[in-house]
């Protein structure tokens, strides 16, 4: 070994002993007869001392050669600091070096590689090793790792057994377009790239192996996101002889000892269920944000009026398909400047409404509304107890077709949240949302499509409605929502071959369409397939949320930029034309 301790190890009871360390040049500070340097490797920074007064004139000459983010080596004593520094876990010491050696040297990096550094985005990206080394993109790697180890413990100790699936394989089924790679052997097909080892998973069941789990990477082409990445990481995991009441014991487990294991937090014992048709009357999504209340009041839906108070009353809305109101408690002294504000936030296109009304309710109870002229003040205050707006409230209204109002209002909540800074990250909501729609409808093809994927069940009671009133079937399938990011999803599995064809018959698939994608996994079932079921976290995201961000790629150790490139290694990139006479390809671009 080239060093006997790391540089974040040494403390005052290793003072008198002699130490190598090995490290990179952090800062070298020069006061002539006093030189510091910060030495730093991955476990920590221990400052090094050279006094000129003590020591040989070569040893600080060598010293003043080296530049940031050198290689040395540095043997020396350890001796207590005349001002320790608290800001340092070895800030009680410093090393008195009696030997230098430069290891190597480095180029001026091209940012600083300090907490708070001057690079943009674009440029640590680029050099991307050497972000690496900054401390708080470190740490989340670290956390990263942790997370995995403590997941693999868990799944573990519940007899989960860890087996891999491949990555070149076809096209699954699950919403997103799949990233191809062209076979050289067999010319003019494709392998796709899993977007989730979804129908491997359900193979291993008929299998036998009961319960598996797998820290997979998946692929999916879609549009990016700060929660999004081209490619990311699941844990991935099915079990057989289960229901839903099972998986979600079993995954409230693993998440309540990943939150003590890496955050020391205890979550309760029995983490809070909502029906998705909660989650979008309520909160307008289906990743409901409940760290704070303000829940959505729906005083109009699909032209149908929830109001019980009269059609004239709101006349003012009566255009509008879908009004919803959000009430602000304690707001009712917010100025028209904030309001003007809020109103152009929700005209920008990425939320895309008209306007926003508002309505106060000063202390006294009085009730003030930017749209009085319509209205009785009897009819304002029943308005206001309509939208259960206490006294020193503002409630805001929001008004148009369904779907976009609904979103907007979601928006406006979480805005208004952020801006109440009653989104804290260091406070977590975890919960399930259950009972999901088995289908949705596009509104251009009028086609149903699986909102999980096609392998979900539907809910025995409500398996007669599949082919008369789809819309109203819903599914065995679950999320896990942590502070309004969806975290994890699953779903008991269809695991009869009847309902299975029935299922990809409502999908639109013909006979021989389901038996071409999916004869492989329709004939397992023909022999024997247990009932199962299973879910699949999203890591990367996990980790985020355990670190205290939404942004996944700050927790990936090489991750794609917003248009899925990595700008380090210049990827994607053009092949030569020997390679796509090999893959007989040719391209158009
Ligand atoms: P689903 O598609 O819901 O389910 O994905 C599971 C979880 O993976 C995460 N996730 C992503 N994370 C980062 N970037 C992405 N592009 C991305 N896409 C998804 C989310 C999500 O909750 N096979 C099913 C699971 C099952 O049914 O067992 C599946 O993949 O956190």
């Amino acid at each position: 070994m080239m060093r006997t301790h790391t540089c974040g190890e040494l403390r005052s009871e290793h003072v008198g002993q002699e130490v190598t360390l090995c490290g990179w040049v952090q800062t070298l500070r020069d006061k002539g007869a006093l030189l510091w340097i910060d030495l730093r490797d991955r476990f920590g920074i221990t400052q090094l001392t050279l006094e000129a007064e003590n020591l040989a004139p070569e040893l600080m000459q060598q010293a003043r050669s080296f530049g940031r983010e050198y290689v040395i080596q540095v043997t020396g004593t350890v001796k207590l600091r005349h001002s320790p520094s608290p800001k340092l876990e070895t800030g009680a010491i410093e090393v008195v070096p009696s030997q230098l050696t430069l290891l190597n040297s480095a180029q001026l990096p091209p940012f600083l590689i300090e907490d708070e550094t001057d690079g943009g985005d674009d440029l640590r990206m680029k050099f991307r090793y050497l972000d690496l080394r900054r401390k708080p993109v470190r740490e989340n790697l670290i956390l990263r790792h942790r997370v995995a180890q403590a997941t693999r413990r868990y799944l573990d100790q519940q007899g989960f057994l860890e087996i891999e699936t491949p990555v070149l394989i076809k096209s699954t089924p699950e919403g997103a377009r799949d990233f191809v790679v062209p076979s050289r052997m067999n010319p003019g097909e494709f392998y796709a790239l899993p977007q989730s080892p979804q129908t491997f998973k359900q193979l291993l069941m008929v299998s036998g192996f009961d319960k598996y789990f797998q820290i997979v990477k998946c692929f999916r082409d879609e549009d990016l996101r700060a929660d999004r990445q081209p490619e990311f990481t699941q844990i991935d995991c099915e079990m057989s002889f289960v229901e839903q009441e099972d998986i979600l014991n079993t995954f409230e487990g693993l998440i309540r000892s990943l939150f003590k294991e890496v955050k020391g937090i205890e979550l309760p014992e029995k983490l809070q269920k909502m029906t998705y048709s909660e989650a979008m009357w309520s909160y307008g999504n289906d990743k409901p944000d409940i760290r704070f209340g303000m829940k959505l009041v729906n005083l109009k839906v699909s032209q149908q009026l929830y109001a019980g108070v009269s059609l004239e009353t709101f006349q003012v809305f009566d255009a509008a398909e879908t009004v919803i109101a959000v009430s602000v408690p304690g707001a009712s002294s917010w100025t028209r400047k904030q309001i003007d504000a809020l109103t152009e936030w929700v005209k920008r296109p990425q939320i895309g409404m008209k306007g926003l009304a508002w309505m106060k309710r000063e202390e006294e109870g009085s009730v003030k509304t930017s749209f009085d002229k319509f209205f009785s003040p009897e009819a304002l205050a029943q308005l206001a107890d309509f939208c259960e707006a206490s006294n020193g409230s503002l409630t805001f209204f929001l008004a148009g077709d369904e779907k976009a109002t609904r979103k907007a209002a979601s928006e406006l909540r979480l805005e208004l949240g952020n801006q109440l800074g009653l989104r804290s990250k260091d406070q977590y909501s975890v919960h399930w949302v259950v009972d999901f729609p088995l289908l949705e409808q596009d509104e251009a093809s009028g086609r149903w499509h699986a909102m999980h994927h096609p392998f979900t069940s539907p809910k025995k009671e409500d398996e007669e409605f599949l082919f008369t009133d789809p819309g109203k079937v819903r599914a065995n399938a679950y999320d896990m929502v942590i502070n309004g990011v969806e975290v994890g999803g699953g779903s008991i599995r269809i695991f009869d071959q009847a309902l299975q064809a029935k299922m990809f018959e409502r999908l639109g698939f013909s006979q021989e369409e389901a038996q071409k994608q999916f004869g492989f996994l329709m004939d397992a079932f023909t022999y024997g397939a247990p009932p199962h079921g299973g879910i699949a976290f999203g890591f990367d995201r996990l980790c985020a949320l355990l670190g205290g961000s939404e942004i996944i790629r700050d927790f990936i150790a090489f991750p794609k930029n917003n248009s899925g490139r990595d700008v380090m290694i210049e990827a994607p990139s053009t092949i030569d034309a020997l390679q796509l006479d090999e893959l007989k390809l040719k391209t158009l671009a």
